[in-house]
């Protein structure tokens, strides 16, 4: 998906030459999509049509479910097939488009003077840069820009149209219809130690131990968790890596975020000093513009307090997971954006540029660890379907995705309305913690028990709000997977008639596993602190499962690859149930933690050596 600067210049040539008159194509244009504006954003004017955009078009994709076929195969541990992953080469074959489809968009985008675009290596997705005026006639619609409540300001539709022989050959083109924040799963919880402190005297959160302390409670602090307590909680510990030189873990980062190496080994030098060469070792990656920063956090960024996400992911997961090797992945584009006239508009859709870019990879992690996302509802039905299409593909390449299940439980407090123009109160479930190709972490805090992640706060006129609750849901747009069933059902029928019409119960519930989630001992700037979050449990958890796969290749194996057909067959019985607490958000108590799943903490967190033994691997 490169973009060549004379492929810019001739399409934006060609865009000139065309705009006096209106596009004429083979056949009428109708409506493709319409999507309301979500209430944190306002209409401000027409958006300056000289303005650069890099417009991504989804073709639909020729077998798409021969690949759900195969992906369910080799991800079903009773199947034949099972960790039989497919190539590179294998996926882009199968997701081909058919030649009318692309002879019919190729002549579409001909015919309207459309040039210098450039294709994937599969051959579905088409990118050209091209100013947005010249798009408003491609697609028969007029973008505005819209201001969010934070100030971002995006230039979007609410609708676009297509001639109406390419409705069934183009699933999706962005950026329309998106209304995306990307906001990371942590970061707004970040406290100093001493705030910590004073915060866990109020609430008596450290649990009292009587008689004997445990080995958990040796090394277990609530105030400042680190990968020592992860290692005895999660029984990690002693475990020696076999399989580094076949293995690796990576995390995706967005809003210019970027891992810090001397803050990551500074870390380590406190908390895994035998880990500390990993702040040396580990890799990163820009896609699209996405920045790349081998030293100290400058000033500007640690003025806007930038990269605590990936300075979590980077300390989380070498805390864990060493000797893995360690990629990390920083994407460029993302609201807000300030508008200006002489830069490609990169504002593009995170998700679907790092997606696509990784496909296109011929080798790539056995595991990878998202903290991000946003409301479902946000984001345009057609989108969210396709990237998490894209997510399947990376799923039957053998590769785990691990997402975060968000901060705001059920959605955040006064925040629960639909975007459909009646804003009636309702859950908010989380993109992409919804995609059922993905595996969902939620977050947990306390030991012995642990129990789900929450904490709320009065402010000094006394109104209570959520500050942080680890994200529940059922999807709205994906519906209940087989392998699911058992489970989610279960859980429905248990809380009986509770939030009826308020959630969707025949939709993917999500998470699906937990860890823990509050405290997290890390280094920001040079300075030691703590954060929080589902941004936390998330890269913890893919570090765990990342020695999974190490024993599992050491034993000769596959690695786990699209993870959830297994865990909720089997993986499951190597989880600690966590059965206390509630889901929080949307101003009322929330989904109760029970005995089984739940969508809250999921089936539980993990207990490494009953993982390592229901996946198969030889016994270390
Ligand atoms: C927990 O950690 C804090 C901060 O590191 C420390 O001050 C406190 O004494 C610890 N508590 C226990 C019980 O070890
Ligand atoms: C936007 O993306 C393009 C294409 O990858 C890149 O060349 C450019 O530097 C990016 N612009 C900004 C402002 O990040
Ligand atoms: C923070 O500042 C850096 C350096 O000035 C800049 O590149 C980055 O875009 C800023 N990030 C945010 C989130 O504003
Ligand atoms: C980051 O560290 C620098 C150098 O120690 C310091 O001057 C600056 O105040 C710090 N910034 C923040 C926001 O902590
Ligand atoms: C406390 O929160 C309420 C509701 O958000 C707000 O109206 C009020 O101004 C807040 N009080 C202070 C002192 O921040």
């Amino acid at each position: 998906m490169q973009i060549l600067a004379s492929a810019l210049l001739a399409a934006a040539m060609a865009a000139q030459a065309v705009i006096a008159s209106p596009i004429r194509a083979r056949s009428p244009y109708a409506v493709k999509e319409t999507h309301f504006a979500p209430r944190e954003w306002t209409k401000l004017d027409r958006a300056n049509g000289a303005k650069l955009v890099q417009l991504q078009i989804g073709l639909k994709q020729g077998n798409m479910d021969g690949l759900l076929e195969h992906l369910n195969e080799v991800s079903d541990p009773d199947h034949a097939r099972y960790g039989a992953h497919l190539s590179a080469d294998e996926i882009d074959e199968l997701v081909r488009p058919s030649k009318e489809t692309c002879d019919q968009v190729e002549q579409w985008l001909s015919e309207a003077g459309v040039g210098g675009h450039s294709y994937n290596t599969a051959k579905d997705w088409i990118t050209v840069n091209l100013p947005l005026e010249f798009v408003e006639k491609l697609l028969d619609t007029e973008y505005h820009d819209y201001k969010h409540e934070d100030g971002a300001i995006i230039s979007r539709t609410t609708h676009w149209s297509l001639p109406r022989h390419l409705h069934s050959h183009i699933d999706v083109i962005q950026p329309t219809t998106s209304f995306f924040r990307g906001a990371a799963h942590a970061a707004t919880y970040v406290k100093t130690i001493d705030e910590v402190h004073d915060e866990v005297a109020k609430l008596s959160l450290a649990a009292a131990s009587y008689g004997e302390p445990s080995d958990v409670s040796k090394v277990c602090n609530v105030s400042s968790v680190t990968p020592e307590c992860f290692a005895t909680l999660y029984k990690t510990k002693g475990y020696k890596t076999k399989a580094e030189y076949k293995n690796s873990i990576g995390f995706a980062n967005y809003l210019e975020e970027v891992p810090i190496r001397p803050d990551t080994e500074q870390f380590l030098k406190k908390y895994r000093p035998e880990a500390v060469s990993s702040a040396k070792t580990f890799t990163t990656f820009s896609i699209n513009g996405g920045p790349l920063n081998d030293g100290p956090l400058s000033l500007g960024s640690a003025a806007n307090g930038s990269s605590h996400e990936a300075n979590l992911d980077v300390q989380a997961i070498a805390g864990i997971s060493w000797k893995t090797p360690i990629v990390s992945y920083s994407t460029g584009g993302r609201p807000p954006f300030i508008p200006d006239l002489t830069v490609v508009e990169n504002d593009s859709e995170p998700y679907l540029v790092w997606v696509n870019w990784l496909l296109q990879q011929r080798s790539i992690p056995k595991i990878i660890s998202t903290s991000y996302g946003e409301p479902e509802q946000t984001v345009p039905r057609s989108y969210a379907e396709r990237v998490c299409k894209q997510f399947a593909a990376v799923g039957a390449r053998g590769t785990t995705l691990f997402f975060s299940s968000g901060d705001s439980g059920l959605g955040g407090t006064n925040k629960c309305y639909t975007n459909d123009g009646k804003n009636t109160y309702k859950f908010l479930p989380a993109f992409p913690a919804s995609c059922p190709y993905v595996t969902t972490v939620g977050a947990t805090m306390n030991f012995e028990p642990e129990e789900s992640a929450y904490r709320a706060a009065r402010n000094v006129s006394g109104v209570f709000r959520d500050l942080y609750s680890s994200g529940s849901g059922f999807s709205n747009y994906f519906k209940q997977p087989a392998w699911q069933e058992t489970a989610a059902n279960a859980y429905v029928k248990s809380i009986g008639d509770l939030y009826k019409g308020l959630y969707n119960p025949a939709g993917r519930g999500y998470p699906d596993l937990a860890a823990q989630g509050l405290y997290f001992a890390y280094v920001w700037n040079g300075t030691e602190g703590t954060i929080s979050g589902t941004s936390a449990s998330t890269p913890l958890t893919a570090g765990i499962f990342a020695l999974v796969n190490d024993a599992l290749l050491a034993s000769g194996k596959s690695s786990l690859g699209y993870l959830n057909p297994w865990l909720y067959k089997k993986g499951y019985k190597g989880l600690t149930d966590i059965t206390k607490g509630s889901s929080h958000g949307c101003n009322v108590e929330g989904f109760p933690v029970t005995k089984g799943w739940d969508p809250i903490t999921g089936f539980g967190t993990s207990i490494f050596p009953e993982l390592v033994k229901l996946a198969g691997a030889k016994v270390w």
